[in-house]
Order: structure tokens, then C-alpha cells, then sequence
């Protein structure tokens, strides 16, 4: 049925977000050569579960190249989890270890758990771990809150290794790229709900048309990473995986993950401004004025440049009549040696066929997110008069945060169902 032309293009340029044995088989009879397979030494592993970026790509500038294909698994479970809980998660994430190499081009994951998780304990969370229930973070925004258990991050290079781990996960293969499943995760955990996305060069521009929030013109450039039509994720402005770690206590080698979810409108982005004009709201006035940004923003290398453009901010807003979102974010996103906070692992989405974004952030503690959001608001900048709360103000004209939810992602050794005092019983 997809064998051919056209039909068989549309339907694997969707093969993750559908999901499913026929998208799995799809990809299967597609792919060229062999996924890598994983490794049954689990002390080869990284750590920290949150250490990727050694094992993903950089492109000519030194930036982590993310991988393609990403999928969230939100996961539930009832009471408190028992021994034969703790075995079959493990049993479950270690088959991807095996099955799968710690790579874009077969495997990255991580799973972090929510405050609600933790809450069915007696004791609490140590108190250096900052991790509060989500909330809204603006006046203008009434997410939805995910406080599901747990949440499961899986990417790759490849969708049939991400569909390939997700049946396993859910029991439905005795074997994943030639290793034994050992157990289901979904024996311990329901699914909750399941999210997908992608990133990279080509796949929005290829996935603009009919979908909700993008003008019918098409405007999404083949070269861009994003819907908004520039990349994201420059080194010089991102955090480092050792910085956002958490380094002392039970959590040491863990680190805390916000995700958001994000809607997307983006027809007077693209129908009422001028690519000068998205370059001041998507960086500064000054990229523009300065022509810094070429295309997406590759000229840009390693660094958006943004540092130099944070004190003429009330200026920028006088004389050019808005702000620019990186520029405004900035503000609070270093600490007080000139360090990044935030590291940004966002990507697209088409679920419920609108464009939007999935945003997960890792930092030490929740808090430092929720202050670079309170600065990437702007409301302090209003009452220049052409800045309105959502008007000239960055970029939040133009998404709409739907659902947020906050996890702490542990080090690899506590993955599994860990207690708030940092322990796993039953596992040796
Ligand atoms: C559709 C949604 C979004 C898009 C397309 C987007 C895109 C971008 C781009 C292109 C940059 C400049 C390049 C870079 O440094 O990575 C940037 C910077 C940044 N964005 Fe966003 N962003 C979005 C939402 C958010 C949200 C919700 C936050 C939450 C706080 C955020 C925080 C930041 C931060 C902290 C920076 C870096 C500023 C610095 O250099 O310190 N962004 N974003």
C-alpha cells in the first residue's frame, strides 16, 4: 500500500508521529544499512542520563546537532512501587541499552520523575532538589499541567529505532534489533499520553503545508532547523551538561527538565513582517540593524552574539519599537560569572495537526528557568509605549504555551522508580 510514488513519501515523513507496527514496518523495509547495536556493559554508559551531547553530532561551528526524531512518553503507575515494579523498568530501559547504541544514529533516552511521583513517599525531596509543581509563568498564559509520573525521552537519527524501542516498551516485540526484550515497561507504567516531534534541516519546511498555525504559502525555508525560520541552540549560548547538574546529595549527577508545550501561530510572522523584522523579534533590533543574521542563522557559528545587545535593551525599544526574544531571555539567563543556565533541547511538532513546539529545558533547579522565563516576558519593557505584553514584545505574539510539566531527571544509576531519599530497594 505505501510501496510507491507520493502516498508512501507522505506517509513516512509521519512514520514516528502515527507509530505503530506499520510505520515500524514501513521504516523497517526502508532502511539501508543496520542500527548499531548497544552494549551490555551498562559502565560504558555515560553517568548522567542527561549527558548526550558527546554522543550526538556537531556541525561545522562546534553546535550539538540534535537528533531527528524525538518521542515523549508520559507514564503513569498506581501506589507505591514494589521491587518487581523496579525490576521490570529496569529490565526495560536495559534492553534499549543493549539493543540500541548510545547514539543519534541508534538510541538517546532519559526518564525523569515528577513532583506527584515523589509525592507518594513519606519523606520529601532533599532540599536542595528544586523541583515545585508547574505553574503558569505569565499573566497571559493558562497551561494545562503535566503531572503524570514519569516522563520518558527517547530520540534518534532514526524513526524505526524510535518506533523500534517504543514497541518494545509496550511488549509487543519478543525482540528489538536482535535483542531479547526483557520486560515491557508498560508491565510497570501505563503510557499517559504520547508526544512526537522532529528538528533539523528540511523537516519543517516539509511538513508546513496543511498544517494549522503556518500561512498556505509555504514560507517555512528548506534550510531552517524550526517553524520560525531560524536554528536554535547555539553553544556560546547554552549551558553546559556539567553546569546544570546537580552536584551535591542523594541527586548528585541529576538534573531538573521543564517541558513545555507550544503552540504556534505563525501567519503575521511570516505575512506581516519582513525577514529584518522577524530577525529583531526572534534576536534584537540590532542583528537587524546590523544585518548579523544571514538565512537561518548559520553566519551566526557558535555564539548568537545576543551578550552585546542586553543594556540597550530600553533603548532598542525606543527607537526601533520592539525587543527581540533572545535578546529579553538573556537578561537572566547568565549567572554571576558569566555563565549560561538554561540548556535549551527543543524541537517541532505536528501532533493534533498544528504546529507547534515541545520545549524541554535542563537546568540545576527549576527556579533558574522560571526566572529566564519571567525575563523573556518582558512585562517590565511596557511601559515603553510601543511594547505591549504580546505586541513588539519577542516573539510571544505568536506562541502560546499549552501544557507544562516538570521532572527530575536522575543520574543513571537512580533511573529506576527512585525514592526521594535516593534509593531504589529491590534492586541490587
Ligand atoms: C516557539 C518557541 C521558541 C522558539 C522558536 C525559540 C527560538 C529561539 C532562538 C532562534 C533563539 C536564538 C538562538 C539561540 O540562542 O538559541 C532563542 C534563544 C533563547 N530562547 Fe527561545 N525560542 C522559543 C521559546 C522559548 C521559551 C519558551 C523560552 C523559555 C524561557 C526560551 C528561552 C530562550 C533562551 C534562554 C535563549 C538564549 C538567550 C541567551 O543567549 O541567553 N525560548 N530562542
Amino acid at each position: 500500500m505505501f510501496e510507491r510514488g507520493a502516498s508512501r513519501r507522505e506517509f513516512m515523513k509521519a512514520a514516528v508521529a502515527v507509530g505503530g507496527a506499520t510505520a515500524l514496518a514501513a521504516c523497517t523495509s526502508r532502511a539501508e544499512e543496520p542500527i548499531p547495536t548497544g552494549t551490555d556493559h551498562p559502565s560504558s554508559l555515560p553517568t548522567r542520563q542527561h549527558a548526550w551531547n558527546d554522543l550526538l553530532p556537531e556541525d561545522d561551528a562546534g553546535n550539538t546537532v540534535l537528533p531527528r526524531h524525538q518521542l515523549l512518553l508520559y507514564l503513569t503507575l498506581d501506589g507505591r512501587p514494589n521491587a518487581g515494579d523496579r525490576e521490570t523498568v529496569e529490565a526495560a530501559l536495559s534492553t534499549l541499552d543493549r539493543a540500541y547504541e548510545r547514539s543519534n544514529e541508534g538510541l538517546v533516552h532519559s526518564i525523569g520523575y515528577s513532583p506527584r511521583y515523589f509525592s507518594r513517599y513519606d519523606a520529601p525531596l532533599p532540599e536542595r532538589v528544586d523541583l515545585p509543581e508547574p505553574r503558569a509563568l505569565s499573566s497571559f498564559e493558562t497551561p494545562e499541567f503535566d503531572r503524570q509520573d514519569a516522563l520518558l525521552h527517547l530520540a534518534s537519527d532514526r524513526p524505526d529505532a524510535l518506533l523500534g524501542a517504543e514497541e518494545a516498551l509496550k511488549g509487543e516485540t519478543e525482540t528489538v534489533n536482535g535483542e531479547e526484550v526483557a520486560a515491557a515497561l508498560t508491565d510497570a507504567f501505563t503510557v499517559a499520553d504520547r508526544r512526537t516531534g522532529f528538528v533539523g534541516e528540511g523537516m519543517p519546511a516539509e511538513r508546513q503545508g496543511d498544517l494549522k498555525g503556518i500561512p498556505d504559502s509555504g514560507p517555512v525555508p528548506e534550510a531552517s532547523p524550526l517553524f520560525m525560520g531560524f536554528k536554535a541552540g547555539f553553544a556560546g549560548n547554552q549551558a553546559t551538561e556539567e553546569y546544570v547538574t546537580i552536584s551535591e546529595g542523594p541527586f548528585a549527577g541529576a538534573t531538573t527538565k521543564t517541558v513545555a508545550n507550544i503552540r504556534q501561530r505563525l501567519d503575521d510572522w511570516y505575512d506581516e513582517q519582513d525577514f529584518e523584522e522577524r530577525v529583531m523579534e526572534m534576536f534584537s533590533p540590532e542583528h537587524a540593524e546590523q544585518n548579523l543574521v544571514e538565512g537561518v542563522g548559520e553566519n551566526l557559528g557558535d555564539d548568537s552574539g545576543i551578550e552585546a545587545m542586553l543594556d540597550s535593551i530600553r533603548d532598542d525599544a525606543r527607537e526601533f519599537g520592539r525587543v527581540g526574544h533572545a535578546q529579553k531571555a538573556a537578561r537572566a539567563n547568565r549567572d554571576e560569572g558569566g555563565n549560561v543556565r538554561l540548556l535549551r533541547r527543543h524541537f517541532e511538532s505536528t501532533d493534533q495537526g498544528e504546529a507547534n513546539l515541545h520545549f524541554p529545558s535542563l537546568q540545576r533547579g527549576i527556579t533558574a528557568f522560571e526566572e529566564v522565563r519571567e525575563a523573556m516576558n518582558g512585562a517590565d519593557l511596557t511601559d515603553v509605549p510601543t511594547v505591549r505584553q504580546r505586541v513588539n514584545n519577542g516573539i510571544l505574539e505568536y506562541i502560546f504555551v499549552q501544557r507544562r510539566g516538570n521532572f527530575l531527571v536522575p543520574p543513571r544509576d537512580l533511573r529506576t522508580l527512585p525514592t526521594p531519599t535516593g534509593e531504589t530497594p529491590g534492586l541490587d
